[in-house]
């Protein structure tokens, strides 16, 4: 039988209850449990308040690391990057790559478009004809719908830029849509973009068009940025260049032609990504999802990254859809999001698309490079080192001393759980 206990109104219980409750249902009415919780509450009411108010039912904060790779040069402008991610080899690997392309000319970037998409999803079973007349005489009255809510869009150079109502019935029967594309500036746009649509399909229904739906699309093939790298072939690798840099492109064959590395080499790029996007207080989801059907796009998942070498030279890109914002949303309300925005030197989202994505590049670049020299593992369990020390409760000399030890030797747990045992006896 389930004993736990139903909770009616929860939303609505103070902080305490609600973790009295799953003290008693949950934890075994072990109370020192939550010492977990409190311990990362902000002492600063105000700041705790805030942390509360941005998702219901708030018990406690969830603390990722905030770091920082400095020596990024994109289109000659030097930047510290910021990044909010666990896994401890991504912003080393980003540093490092920062830096090695700093004296290679940085990275280029440039905005491919910045189009936003939203669709009145409806469903007509009429005449197509007379669903197209009906469409051309009230589009202006679509456009004139949303006149209130774009005006401070449309004063930033932004708002609509086209509504085209187009034929989905090939792929769903009395399937049609109205296929909205919008320019939202600096602003990820998905509140103005849903508000707009809502206005639209209110405008544009009849009895015999039923509106299912109206949101935005979170793919956005047309708001796509490129970053990339290159140099001579002679300059990427101190020994064997040639043969390194054949490797290198080989693993990039590899992923465009197989779906399961196609993923974990893509999952790469996104460490980069995604750790920006959030260090900025921007939706990983919506970048996440974007970015996967982008790299299907041609029917085939393969990779977001590209490289060729001709004439002696490597040349190394990503091209990808990032829907990002500088304003609104979290973006000024978390003080984690801002500081990142500051740090950028308060980027426009075309700027910001620029970094994240050579972020992205960057972290690919650091996998492929350890992947087809050292391998991966070399520098993961150096990095990783560190974390098993923590789980084996070893204090900040024992960790002096054992990454010391581990300098030359290959890191494994059962390895430093030897190792560690051995410092305690006296005997490593
Ligand atoms: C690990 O988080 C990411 C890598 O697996 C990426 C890759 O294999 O290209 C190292």
């Amino acid at each position: 039988m389930d004993l736990i206990s139903t909770a009616s109104g929860f939303s609505k219980w103070s902080k305490d209850e609600k973790i009295q409750w799953l003290v008693s249902n949950h934890l075994n009415n072990d109370s020192a449990s939550t010492a977990t919780l409190s311990q990362y509450w902000y002492e600063d009411k105000a700041l705790q308040k805030l942390h509360d108010e941005f998702t219901e039912n708030t018990i406690s904060n969830f603390v990722l690391p905030y770091s920082v790779a400095p020596n990024f040069i994109i289109n000659g402008k030097k930047y510290t990057i910021p990044m909010v991610i666990e896994e401890s080899s991504v912003v080393a690997a980003a540093s490092l790559v920062a830096k090695f392309w700093s004296n290679k000319g940085g990275f280029k970037t440039t905005i491919i478009d910045t189009e936003k998409i939203g669709q009145v999803h409806f469903m007509y079973q009429g005449d197509k004809s007379a669903l197209i007349t009906h469409f051309e005489t009230i589009k202006p009255r679509l456009f004139d719908a949303v006149d209130d809510i774009t005006t401070n869009m449309r004063k930033r150079g932004g708002g609509i830029r086209e509504i085209e109502l187009r034929d989905k019935t090939n792929d769903l029967a009395n399937y049609y849509q109205l296929h909205v594309t919008f320019e939202t500036i600096d602003s990820m746009g998905a509140n103005f973009i849903n508000s707009c649509l809502e206005a639209i399909a209110n405008a544009f229904k009849k009895e015999d068009i039923h509106v299912v739906m109206s949101i935005l699309s979170n793919y956005v093939p047309n708001c796509t940025v490129r970053a990339e790298v290159s140099c001579k072939v002679s300059e990427l690798y101190e020994k064997d260049a040639e043969h390194y840099a054949l490797k290198f492109k080989q693993a990039l064959e590899i992923a465009n032609a197989e779906v399961h590395r196609a993923v974990t080499h893509n999952k790469g790029i996104m460490n980069g990504i995604d750790a920006v996007v959030l260090a900025t207080g921007n939706d990983f989801r919506a970048v996440e999802a974007g970015a996967h059907a982008y790299a299907s796009r041609t029917g085939r998942y393969q990779s977001l990254t590209n490289c060729e070498i001709k004439d002696g030279l490597f040349k190394f890109w990503i091209e990808l859809p990032l829907a990002l914002g500088t304003v609104g949303g979290l973006t000024k309300i978390h003080p984690m999001a801002k500081f990142s925005l500051d740090l950028l030197g308060r980027p426009s989202a075309r700027e910001l698309m620029q970094i994240v994505a050579t972020a992205g590049l960057a972290q690919n670049f650091a996998a492929l490079r350890a992947l087809t020299t050292t391998g991966i593992q070399h520098g993961h369990m150096k990095m990783h080192l560190k974390n098993i020390l923590t789980q084996l409760q070893a204090d900040d000399a024992q960790k002096e001393q054992l990454i010391a030890y581990f300098k030359d030797k290959t890191v494994s747990h059962a390895a430093v759980a030897t190792a560690f045992e051995a410092l305690k006896n006296n005997s490593l």
